[in-house]
């Protein structure tokens, strides 16, 4: 049973649900590198869709022919998730995208324009008043083919609040059911990025009607941080990425924000996330994108389960929520593992060496433990070849 769970069962709370928006196939494919086939695409989708996200986004159908086609082919996949397409707010984006999710059971435009001083400015060389007419109008004429509209006001992060509101407002009279704020250059610190959703909370007039939604970009390693004090705040919809891929230096990782949610019951919010999926998810991205996780990622990296100092191992040997937060299982590792190094002390070595049937007594021990150590010395780690050989050695 989860912490979370014996929580809800002692305190009696209703969890909260935090909609889940994967753009692993959208901000996280358009990185260099990251280019999928469209029949990798659709594998990918599939296991997206039974890992519980409640939104796809498919990708940018205007953008070519090609990620058209998977919109369209991920559309008539996908069972559960809502399937969404992005645009520009141009008419002819939002008429492709349209086009492109024709055959999903549930389908979102998401459409959006810059309304930062220097997106206004440079971007589109627009007056803010020519910045709103242009967002009431996308949404207006996306609402024309879908019942569901996602906003997004580009480069939140750096727009001023007043002017946020303001376009807010007028989107969310011509039907947009979802507002995204995206921290489009990871900019916002934790607290400024919280404050921006609690000021549309307080002064969108029709804010109720709609869902906020966290996009949040990783430039100063803050996207996890910010989605999880936007939600703290009242949106309740995170956009992210399976190991974080995305633009420049990412988006935020979807398997942290579920991980921490899931961790922290006392926020009283939850997601639909299987996350017993989320390890065999991470390496399948990874292996499509040919785009290694870092092993000291957060939650699916290679060291995350993995002990290699002597007081650590003694520790989770011991009692192993000593050294973890998380029991490995619940997101798909199989178990927790002990690495042998020069750091390493008896208690790991005699774990180790019980796990391929040798029992050691005290000075057994004693004696193994000089040989490990002058081969640890040499030896970066000591695998299970090298162990028999070193207890050899050591004459006991
Ligand atoms: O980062 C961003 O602002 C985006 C939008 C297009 C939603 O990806
Ligand atoms: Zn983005």
């Amino acid at each position: 049973m989860y912490f979370r769970d014996l929580f809800i069962l002692l305190f009696n709370f209703q969890m909260e649900y935090v909609e889940i928006f994967d753009t692993t196939l959208r901000d996280g494919e358009q990185v260099p590198g990251c280019k999928l086939d469209s029949k990798t695409k659709l594998v990918i989708a599939e296991q997206l869709d039974l890992l519980g996200v409640d939104v796809l986004e498919a990708g940018f159908p205007i953008s070519s022919p090609g990620d058209f086609k998977a919109v369209e082919d991920i559309s008539k996949l996908v069972q559960n998730a809502r399937v969404c397409g992005l645009t520009r707010a141009v008419k002819k984006d939002i008429d492709v995208a349209a086009q492109a999710l024709k055959p999903a059971k549930r389908s979102r435009i998401h459409t959006g324009i810059g309304t930062s001083k220097s997106h206004m400015r440079y971007k589109f060389n627009a007056t803010p008043d020519q910045i709103l007419e242009r967002a009431i109008a996308a949404v207006s004429h996306a609402k024309s083919y879908v019942e569901d509209v996602e906003f997004y006001a580009e480069d939140a992060g750096r727009t001023d609040n007043e002017f946020l509101a303001r376009v807010c407002e007028a989107v969310i009279k011509v039907g947009a059911t979802v507002l995204n704020i995206p921290d489009t250059t990871g900019y916002c610190l934790p607290e400024e990025y919280g404050s921006k959703m609690k000021y549309l909370k307080e002064n969108v007039k029709g804010i109720h009607k709609v869902r906020l939604s966290c996009h949040c970009h990783n430039d100063l390693g803050l996207a996890t941080a910010n989605s999880i004090a936007g939600v703290q705040h009242g949106a309740r919809q995170i956009e992210c990425t399976i190991n974080g891929i995305g633009e420049r230096a990412g988006n935020t990782s979807l398997e942290e924000v579920v991980m921490i949610l899931r961790q922290h019951p006392s926020l009283n919010l939850d997601t639909r996330i299987k996350s017993q999926m989320l390890n065999s998810l991470s390496q399948l991205v990874s292996d499509s994108m040919a785009m290694p996780v870092q092993p000291n990622k957060a939650i699916v990296g290679a060291n995350a389960f993995a002990h290699s100092s002597g007081i650590h191992q003694d520790g989770v040997i011991k009692k192993r929520e000593t050294y973890e937060i998380i029991d490995p299982k619940d997101v798909g590792v199989t178990e927790s593992s002990i690495i042998l190094t020069a750091r390493s002390g008896r208690a790991a070595l005699a774990y180790r060496a019980k796990n391929i049937g040798y029992e050691l007594d005290k000075l057994q021990l004693d004696k193994v433990y000089t040989q490990f150590l002058i081969q640890a010395d040499k030896k970066k780690e000591i695998n299970n070849d090298d162990l028999p050989k070193i207890i050899e050695a050591s004459n006991i």
